[in-house]
């Protein structure tokens, strides 16, 4: 009868809840994979941090992208943290540390809620970005399967994995200071199964520390490996684009579902944390075609005043527009609105240099961004959404890669990929300048180079857009994965 079809539904009905690391870099690809689950008929609860659901809350249209509707709900768990340790230069390791303590119990509850009022099948399963691999017990304490979103490229989190016997082997901490400048960080590493030799600088950010004890480096190491205790393990990525690597992931883990690119459905609204700047798409509006230099670091890099004059000149010397996104946060010492510290941050003279062709925005629409027809570079820190956000719109990089993975990003980025430059570790406005040139110029010398950056750009783009289509690779993966999940194992 009708009830005991309803009942059948709902027991085999698949419902995910999905727990990110709060902060832009894990939302954002977690949020784009629980679209797909949902337009795949997956039940999807979505988890944030009561502190970031607030933040959401008070944005412009934030209240609307929370709504949530029919199968697809947003709830929140505290994260545990005091104010001033928001505040904090070392708030994103109070936060690891708080999440692990305070959430465990109030995830449980959550998954146990929503499912008790009827209507919402029970909770199947817990997709988990990196970083709060204490959620695999949570999974573990419901006797569900748990799933990993590892949001690193497959190269990243491959050398990730390395970091252990990088230590085991002395690689890493460094004996003293001269190591980082000496030429060590340049020593090959040949033995990282499907990753060309790559430098031993450019397998991490976390083996450049002198510190035995390292946090970083053994939080790193221990996230990465815990996603062993997974069922499995779902990469923003496709198979053209990492091929080698992959094949030797899968070696390791058996299930490996890779379904990016992951792009952003703008028709349920996204979750950033920062209000977007809409003039700066006007703007863009009355540029020429793939004129305009997009310059982005992401959610997380701090750069110094210092750093911030010598970039600002480089791009003034280039002569080309350019939109810059200057986060507050971005310039070390500056808080959270603080304007003036922007402001007085950019050299004299750098306003008036450049009026016309420059555009500062505090935060943008950036897939967007990347994707209208006036941008034709994107100066980037190399984290892995923007880097494969530019490469779905065909945008060829300059890389200046900081903390993490973004080394390795952006070795392959310039090496493997073909799509982009890489500047050194010290900024200097003249390589800013020249690398500018070299990537947007048209025609002659540099402009070469350039040509072939944007046609292997275009190359991957398609190669990207085949990959999600119907009988792509990563359409194949999500496939997989959701049929898994319905499985529930
Ligand atoms: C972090 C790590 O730093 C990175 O190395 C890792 O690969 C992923 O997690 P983050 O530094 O924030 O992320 O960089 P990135 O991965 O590029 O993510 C930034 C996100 O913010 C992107 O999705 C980007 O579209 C978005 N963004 C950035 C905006 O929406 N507007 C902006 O103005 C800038």
């Amino acid at each position: 009868s009708l009830a005991l079809a309803m009942g059948e539904r709902m027991r085999r009905a698949a419902h995910a809840m999905l727990f990110p690391f709060p902060c832009s870099g894990h939302i954002n690809p977690t949020l784009k994979l629980a679209e797909l689950l949902h337009s795949r008929g997956v039940h999807v609860t979505f988890v944030n941090t009561e502190h970031n659901h607030e933040r959401l809350l008070r944005r412009r249209g934030g209240g609307g992208a929370l709504r949530g509707r029919e199968g697809f709900r947003f709830e929140a768990v505290p994260d545990g943290l005091r104010d001033d340790e928001r505040a904090a230069p070392d708030s994103t390791v109070r936060l690891y540390l708080s999440l692990r303590r305070s959430c465990g119990a109030p995830l449980v509850e959550v998954a146990r809620r929503v499912a008790s009022g009827g209507g919402v099948p029970p909770v199947t399963c817990v997709v988990l970005s990196g970083l709060v691999s204490f959620a695999l017990d949570v999974a573990e304490e419901l006797g569900v399967p748990a799933f990993v979103l590892w949001g690193t490229s497959a190269c990243g989190f491959a050398c990730t994995l390395r970091l252990r016997q990088l230590r085991q082997r002395g690689y890493t901490p460094l004996k003293d200071e001269s190591y980082l400048t000496n030429g060590y960080l340049d020593t090959p590493i040949d033995w990282i199964a499907g990753v060309p030799t790559v430098r031993l600088g450019d397998v991490s950010s976390f083996v450049r520390t002198l510190d035995p004890t390292s946090f970083a480096l053994r939080v790193e190491e221990d996230e990465a490996n815990s996603c062993a205790r997974a069922q499995g393990l779902i990469l923003n990525t496709f198979d053209d684009l990492e091929s080698d690597v992959l094949d030797a992931l899968r070696d390791e883990f058996p299930r490996v579902y890779t379904v990016g690119p992951l792009a952003a459905d703008r028709a349920n609204g996204g979750l950033s944390l920062w209000e977007e700047d809409a003039a700066c798409m006007a703007w863009l509006d009355a540029q020429p075609a793939g004129s305009v230099l997009y310059v982005s670091f992401g959610s997380l890099t701090v750069m110094s005043p210092e750093e911030l004059a010598e970039l600002a000149w480089g791009l003034a010397d280039t002569r080309r527009p350019f939109l810059w996104v200057i986060r507050p946060g971005l310039i070390a010492g500056a808080g959270a609105g603080d304007h003036d510290v922007v402001t007085n941050a950019l050299p004299d003279g750098f306003v008036a240099e450049t009026k016309g062709r420059c555009f500062i925005a505090e935060w943008c629409a950036q897939e967007e961004v990347l994707r209208h027809r006036a941008v034709g570079g994107f100066l980037t820190h190399s984290g892995w959404n923007s880097t494969t956000e530019s490469i779905c719109a065909g945008v060829p990089m300059i890389c200046w890669p900081g903390f993490a993975d973004q080394y390795i990003n952006s070795r392959y980025v310039r090496d493997e990929w073909g799509i982009g430059l890489r500047l050194d570790e010290e900024l200097r406005r003249e390589q800013v300048a020249a690398h500018v040139e070299k990537l947007m110029g048209g025609g002659g010398g540099g402009g070469d180079r350039g040509k072939e950056m944007r046609r292997n750009a275009a190359r991957w783009k398609a190669a990207a857009e085949a990959a999600t289509a119907k009988g792509g690779s990563s359409y194949g993966g999500l496939d997989k994965l959701v049929e898994q999940l319905r499985l529930g194992q």
